[in-house]
């Protein structure tokens, strides 16, 4: 696998590489790397000529300072991960390569009710931070196809919306969440959890079933105050959201019909470990 730091190197890497416009997989990452990425990388290597990945911890999509200051680093650990699953190329490059001209007074996506439902409501200016890299990112690596993972549901949409609105020409590959034998979604927050709050966490998954067995014959609203309910008892220490929501704009849904297009969405707090997860009905 080359290791790549700067857009200059990989811009010249990618001329010189034959057939890579037409296809190459893109995995963006910010590292602490799990089963849940190297899926992401697997499936983009079996579908393209060429897959590349990139791990940068993204200053400006925490809200949350102490957030970023918490983030997991395990560079050595996620460049093996890499090179065993087939990546080509890795993409890591420094805060100042990507923004050059600092991180205040970026551009900004209109990105409408998406950044005021939901986690656009939770972390104000997360998704301006995921619009600025990912544009970036995807200049930079110019692949064919972008593979992410429906985990962060609303991300996806984000992304496909900032893709709309700058025009790039790429394809987006969506793959399911992977998940531990207790059914809690992989994520890279997982790493800061104890033993015991990694088994009291599954509960997310447990609330997520809950709701897709229930939600023809009990009300949308009550599922999501029983299921925000039950995850206190758990073990949660808050809980931001339990929404029943339309997947295309995530305006709630409030009367559910056997068939119609729903998702189940959860944000909670394990300690201080934000958690997400989703689930489609
Ligand atoms: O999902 C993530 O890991 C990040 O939000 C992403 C897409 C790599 C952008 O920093």
């Amino acid at each position: 696998m080359i290791i790549l730091r700067t857009v200059e190197a990989l811009r010249a890497c990618l001329k010189e590489t034959e057939g890579y416009s037409r296809s190459s997989g893109f995995v963006p990452t910010m590292g602490a790397l799990h089963e849940g990425h190297l899926s992401l990388i697997v499936q983009s290597k079996a579908e393209n000529r060429y897959c590349i990945s990139s791990v940068f911890v993204n200053p400006t999509q925490f809200n949350d300072p102490s957030d970023f200051d918490k983030y997991p680093v395990t560079i050595s650990d996620d460049i093996k991960k890499l090179e065993e699953a087939g990546c080509d190329i890795l993409f890591l490059p420094s805060v100042k390569e990507m923004y050059p001209a600092g991180t205040s007074g970026l551009e900004t996506y209109a990105l409408g009710n998406l950044e005021t439902r939901l986690e656009g409501f939770y972390r104000p200016n997360h998704f301006q931070g995921v619009c600025q890299v990912v544009y970036r990112l995807l200049k930079a690596v110019q692949p064919s196809t972008l593979y992410l993972g429906q985990k962060d549901f609303q991300q996806v949409m984000v992304i496909r919306k900032m893709i709309e609105l700058v025009g790039l020409a790429v394809e987006v590959k969506i793959l399911p969440t992977m998940r531990e034998a207790n059914g809690l979604a992989m994520s890279s927050r997982n790493l800061r959890l104890s033993v015991l709050e990694r088994r009291q966490a599954s509960a997310i998954y447990q609330e997520l079933q809950m709701i897709k067995d229930q939600v023809d014959s009990v009300s949308p609203r009550k599922l999501e105050e029983l299921a925000r309910q039950q995850l206190l008892d758990a073990g949660f220490s808050s809980v931001d959201y339990v929404a029943i929501v339309q997947p295309h704009d995530l305006a709630p849904v409030e009367n559910y019909t056997p068939g119609m297009p729903a998702v189940a969405l959860v944000a909670a707090y394990m300690g201080d470990v934000r958690l997400i997860d989703n689930m489609i009905l």
